[in-house]
Protein backbone atom coordinates (compact mmCIF):
# COMPACT_ATOMS: atom_id res chain seq x y z
CA UNK A 1 0.00 0.00 0.00
CA UNK A 2 1.64 3.20 -0.95
CA UNK A 3 1.43 6.06 1.76
CA UNK A 4 -0.98 8.19 0.34
CA UNK A 5 -3.70 5.22 0.78
CA UNK A 6 -2.30 4.22 4.12
CA UNK A 7 -2.80 7.90 5.30
CA UNK A 8 -6.23 8.14 3.65
CA UNK A 9 -6.76 4.65 5.74
CA UNK A 10 -5.79 6.08 9.26
CA UNK A 11 -7.58 9.07 8.82
CA UNK A 12 -11.02 7.61 6.70
CA UNK A 13 -13.83 8.53 9.10
CA UNK A 14 -11.94 11.40 11.53
CA UNK A 15 -13.22 15.18 11.94
CA UNK A 16 -11.43 17.77 11.19
CA UNK A 17 -9.42 18.42 14.49
CA UNK A 18 -8.46 15.00 14.36
CA UNK A 19 -7.17 14.93 10.94
CA UNK A 20 -4.95 18.08 12.32
CA UNK A 21 -4.24 16.00 15.50
CA UNK A 22 -3.14 13.15 13.42
CA UNK A 23 -0.77 14.97 11.41
CA UNK A 24 0.81 17.05 14.07
CA UNK A 25 1.76 13.51 15.60
CA UNK A 26 2.74 11.66 12.68
CA UNK A 27 4.52 15.05 10.67
CA UNK A 28 4.91 18.23 13.17
CA UNK A 29 6.88 20.88 11.95
CA UNK A 30 7.21 18.88 8.47
CA UNK A 31 3.88 20.05 8.11
CA UNK A 32 2.48 23.43 6.77
CA UNK A 33 -1.29 25.30 6.31
CA UNK A 34 -1.73 27.91 4.07
CA UNK A 35 -4.03 30.74 4.77
CA UNK A 36 -5.76 33.06 2.90
CA UNK A 37 -7.73 34.47 5.61
CA UNK A 38 -11.05 32.99 4.23
CA UNK A 39 -13.94 31.29 5.88
CA UNK A 40 -12.27 27.90 5.34
CA UNK A 41 -9.25 28.78 6.45
CA UNK A 42 -10.29 30.86 9.53
CA UNK A 43 -12.19 27.47 10.26
CA UNK A 44 -8.56 25.63 10.20
CA UNK A 45 -6.83 28.26 12.12
CA UNK A 46 -9.04 28.01 15.13
CA UNK A 47 -8.45 24.16 15.64
CA UNK A 48 -4.46 24.85 14.90
CA UNK A 49 -5.08 27.27 17.95
CA UNK A 50 -6.95 25.01 20.38
CA UNK A 51 -3.93 21.79 19.44
CA UNK A 52 -0.87 23.96 19.85
CA UNK A 53 0.81 21.93 17.98
CA UNK A 54 3.56 22.03 15.94
CA UNK A 55 1.92 22.57 12.16
CA UNK A 56 3.41 25.94 10.77
CA UNK A 57 1.05 28.53 8.58
CA UNK A 58 1.96 30.89 5.86
CA UNK A 59 0.36 33.39 3.56
CA UNK A 60 0.80 34.50 0.26
CA UNK A 61 0.61 38.03 0.26
CA UNK A 62 0.08 38.92 -3.59
CA UNK A 63 1.01 42.45 -3.52
CA UNK A 64 -2.78 42.96 -4.52
CA UNK A 65 -4.97 42.13 -1.77
CA UNK A 66 -8.16 43.69 -0.46
CA UNK A 67 -8.10 45.66 2.76
CA UNK A 68 -10.58 43.79 4.25
CA UNK A 69 -8.05 40.78 4.11
CA UNK A 70 -5.17 42.44 5.94
CA UNK A 71 -7.71 43.43 8.51
CA UNK A 72 -9.09 40.09 9.38
CA UNK A 73 -5.10 38.72 9.34
CA UNK A 74 -4.29 41.70 12.03
CA UNK A 75 -7.69 40.13 13.65
CA UNK A 76 -6.34 36.69 13.35
CA UNK A 77 -2.65 37.40 14.82
CA UNK A 78 -4.61 39.28 18.07
CA UNK A 79 -6.84 36.26 18.79
CA UNK A 80 -4.45 33.14 18.19
CA UNK A 81 -1.02 34.25 18.61
CA UNK A 82 0.29 31.66 16.06
CA UNK A 83 3.36 33.21 14.10
CA UNK A 84 1.87 32.95 10.49
CA UNK A 85 4.94 33.04 8.18
CA UNK A 86 4.34 35.66 5.22
CA UNK A 87 5.19 35.40 0.98
CA UNK A 88 6.56 38.01 -1.09
CA UNK A 89 6.73 37.56 -4.62
CA UNK A 90 10.50 38.34 -5.87
CA UNK A 91 10.64 42.34 -6.27
CA UNK A 92 12.54 42.25 -9.11
CA UNK A 93 10.25 39.80 -11.27
CA UNK A 94 7.12 42.17 -10.89
CA UNK A 95 9.20 45.11 -11.15
CA UNK A 96 9.32 43.46 -14.45
CA UNK A 97 6.56 42.52 -15.23
CA UNK A 98 4.31 45.99 -13.94
CA UNK A 99 7.41 47.79 -16.23
CA UNK A 100 6.75 46.17 -19.48
CA UNK A 101 2.81 45.71 -19.43
CA UNK A 102 1.33 47.93 -16.91
CA UNK A 103 -0.40 46.98 -13.74
CA UNK A 104 -3.31 45.55 -14.82
CA UNK A 105 -2.11 43.24 -17.64
CA UNK A 106 -4.09 40.02 -16.23
CA UNK A 107 -7.30 41.63 -17.64
CA UNK A 108 -6.10 41.39 -21.69
CA UNK A 109 -5.39 37.44 -21.53
CA UNK A 110 -5.22 34.26 -20.13
CA UNK A 111 -1.64 34.27 -20.76
CA UNK A 112 -0.91 37.38 -18.89
CA UNK A 113 -3.29 36.34 -15.48
CA UNK A 114 -1.13 33.33 -15.89
CA UNK A 115 1.93 34.84 -15.50
CA UNK A 116 0.58 37.49 -12.48
CA UNK A 117 -0.52 34.29 -11.06
CA UNK A 118 3.00 32.86 -11.19
CA UNK A 119 5.17 35.74 -10.01
CA UNK A 120 2.78 36.86 -7.49
CA UNK A 121 1.44 33.50 -5.80
CA UNK A 122 3.00 30.54 -7.38
CA UNK A 123 6.58 30.91 -6.91
CA UNK A 124 6.26 32.56 -3.52
CA UNK A 125 4.16 29.27 -2.42
CA UNK A 126 6.97 26.93 -4.04
CA UNK A 127 9.42 28.55 -1.94
CA UNK A 128 6.85 28.04 1.18
CA UNK A 129 6.02 24.69 1.15
CA UNK A 130 9.97 23.60 0.33
CA UNK A 131 11.11 21.12 2.62
CA UNK A 132 7.71 19.95 3.62
CA UNK A 133 6.01 16.63 3.71
CA UNK A 134 2.51 17.55 4.09
CA UNK A 135 0.33 20.76 2.76
CA UNK A 136 -2.63 21.35 4.50
CA UNK A 137 -5.50 23.71 2.64
CA UNK A 138 -9.20 24.63 3.46
CA UNK A 139 -10.56 23.33 0.15
CA UNK A 140 -14.01 21.74 0.27
CA UNK A 141 -15.50 19.75 -2.36
CA UNK A 142 -18.31 21.64 -3.03
CA UNK A 143 -16.58 24.97 -3.94
CA UNK A 144 -16.25 23.94 -7.63
CA UNK A 145 -16.54 21.21 -10.06
CA UNK A 146 -12.78 20.66 -10.64
CA UNK A 147 -12.51 20.45 -6.82
CA UNK A 148 -15.62 17.95 -6.54
CA UNK A 149 -13.92 15.41 -8.45
CA UNK A 150 -10.86 15.78 -5.67
CA UNK A 151 -10.04 13.74 -2.48
CA UNK A 152 -9.58 15.25 1.00
CA UNK A 153 -5.95 13.22 0.70
CA UNK A 154 -3.81 13.61 -2.60
CA UNK A 155 -0.15 13.67 -3.80
CA UNK A 156 0.90 16.57 -5.51
CA UNK A 157 3.03 15.58 -7.76
CA UNK A 158 4.21 19.31 -9.26
CA UNK A 159 5.21 19.90 -5.58
CA UNK A 160 6.11 16.78 -4.40
CA UNK A 161 4.02 16.93 -1.45
CA UNK A 162 1.21 14.98 0.51
CA UNK A 163 -1.65 17.60 0.15
CA UNK A 164 -4.63 17.31 3.04
CA UNK A 165 -7.65 19.33 3.26
CA UNK A 166 -9.31 18.52 6.58
CA UNK A 167 -12.58 20.44 5.86
CA UNK A 168 -13.23 19.03 2.45
CA UNK A 169 -16.64 17.79 3.33
CA UNK A 170 -18.08 20.22 5.36
CA UNK A 171 -21.22 22.55 3.40
CA UNK A 172 -20.71 26.41 3.55
CA UNK A 173 -23.50 26.13 6.56
CA UNK A 174 -21.09 23.96 8.03
CA UNK A 175 -18.48 26.25 7.68
CA UNK A 176 -20.50 29.42 8.83
CA UNK A 177 -21.94 27.67 11.90
CA UNK A 178 -18.88 27.06 13.04
CA UNK A 179 -17.30 30.44 12.65
CA UNK A 180 -20.44 31.88 14.77
CA UNK A 181 -20.23 28.91 17.36
CA UNK A 182 -16.58 30.00 17.98
CA UNK A 183 -16.60 33.68 17.42
CA UNK A 184 -14.06 33.58 14.71
CA UNK A 185 -12.92 36.76 13.17
CA UNK A 186 -13.49 36.42 8.98
CA UNK A 187 -13.39 38.87 6.27
CA UNK A 188 -16.08 41.07 6.16
CA UNK A 189 -16.24 40.71 2.48
CA UNK A 190 -17.85 37.15 3.47
CA UNK A 191 -21.03 39.00 4.13
CA UNK A 192 -21.38 41.43 0.99
CA UNK A 193 -21.71 38.45 -1.65
CA UNK A 194 -17.99 37.10 -1.92
CA UNK A 195 -17.99 33.22 -0.99
CA UNK A 196 -14.05 33.28 -1.90
CA UNK A 197 -11.53 35.83 -1.81
CA UNK A 198 -8.26 36.14 -4.06
CA UNK A 199 -6.44 39.60 -5.33
CA UNK A 200 -9.27 42.39 -5.25
CA UNK A 201 -8.49 43.22 -9.01
CA UNK A 202 -9.45 39.54 -9.90
CA UNK A 203 -12.56 38.87 -7.28
CA UNK A 204 -16.05 40.23 -7.14
CA UNK A 205 -19.27 39.97 -5.56
CA UNK A 206 -21.85 36.66 -6.90
CA UNK A 207 -25.12 37.00 -7.56
CA UNK A 208 -27.60 34.33 -5.73
CA UNK A 209 -27.28 31.48 -7.97
CA UNK A 210 -24.45 32.00 -9.02
CA UNK A 211 -21.23 29.24 -8.27
CA UNK A 212 -18.90 30.23 -5.87
CA UNK A 213 -16.33 31.05 -7.89
CA UNK A 214 -18.54 33.13 -10.08
CA UNK A 215 -16.86 35.81 -8.85
CA UNK A 216 -13.05 35.30 -9.16
CA UNK A 217 -11.07 35.56 -12.59
CA UNK A 218 -14.92 36.45 -13.88
CA UNK A 219 -14.29 37.84 -17.26
CA UNK A 220 -12.40 34.22 -18.19
CA UNK A 221 -14.28 31.14 -19.64
CA UNK A 222 -15.33 28.66 -16.22
CA UNK A 223 -12.57 25.74 -17.24
CA UNK A 224 -9.47 28.58 -16.42
CA UNK A 225 -10.97 29.56 -13.59
CA UNK A 226 -7.79 28.01 -11.66
CA UNK A 227 -4.44 30.12 -10.59
CA UNK A 228 -2.39 26.98 -10.59
CA UNK A 229 -1.66 27.04 -6.68
CA UNK A 230 -3.89 23.49 -6.75
CA UNK A 231 -3.16 22.20 -9.86
CA UNK A 232 -1.66 18.80 -8.46
CA UNK A 233 -0.52 17.13 -11.78
CA UNK A 234 1.53 18.08 -14.27
S1 LIG B 1 -7.22 29.80 -5.36
O1 LIG B 1 -6.36 28.80 -5.97
O2 LIG B 1 -8.49 30.00 -6.06
O3 LIG B 1 -6.53 31.08 -5.11
P1 LIG B 1 -8.81 29.56 -3.01
O4 LIG B 1 -8.91 31.02 -2.80
O5 LIG B 1 -10.01 28.84 -3.47
O6 LIG B 1 -7.56 29.20 -3.95
O7 LIG B 1 -8.27 28.91 -1.66
C1 LIG B 1 -8.09 27.52 -1.53
C2 LIG B 1 -6.98 27.27 -0.56
O8 LIG B 1 -5.74 27.71 -1.14
C3 LIG B 1 -7.09 28.04 0.73
O9 LIG B 1 -7.86 27.32 1.67
C4 LIG B 1 -5.65 28.18 1.15
O10 LIG B 1 -5.21 27.00 1.80
C5 LIG B 1 -4.91 28.30 -0.18
N1 LIG B 1 -4.68 29.70 -0.57
C6 LIG B 1 -5.31 30.42 -1.50
N2 LIG B 1 -4.82 31.67 -1.58
C7 LIG B 1 -3.81 31.73 -0.68
C8 LIG B 1 -2.91 32.75 -0.24
N3 LIG B 1 -2.92 33.98 -0.78
N4 LIG B 1 -2.03 32.45 0.74
C9 LIG B 1 -1.99 31.23 1.28
N5 LIG B 1 -2.83 30.24 0.92
C10 LIG B 1 -3.73 30.48 -0.03
FE1 LIG C 1 -2.35 38.64 -10.36
FE2 LIG C 1 -5.03 38.53 -10.31
FE3 LIG C 1 -3.54 36.28 -10.10
FE4 LIG C 1 -3.66 38.09 -8.10
S1 LIG C 1 -5.36 36.77 -8.91
S2 LIG C 1 -1.86 37.07 -8.83
S3 LIG C 1 -3.71 40.04 -9.27
S4 LIG C 1 -3.72 37.67 -11.88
Amino acid sequence: MNQIEHIKNNLQGLDALAILAYINNHFGDKAIFSTSFGIEDQVITQMLGELQGNIKLFTLDTGRLFPETYYVWNRTLDKYKLPIQAYYPQAAAVEEMVSLKGPSSFYESVENRKECCFIRKIEPLKRAIKGYQVWITGIRSEQSDNRDQMDFIEWDEVNQIIKIHPIFYWTLEEVENYLKTNFIPYNPLHDKGFPSIGCQPCTRAIQPGDDFRAGRWWWEDKSKKECGLHVTTN
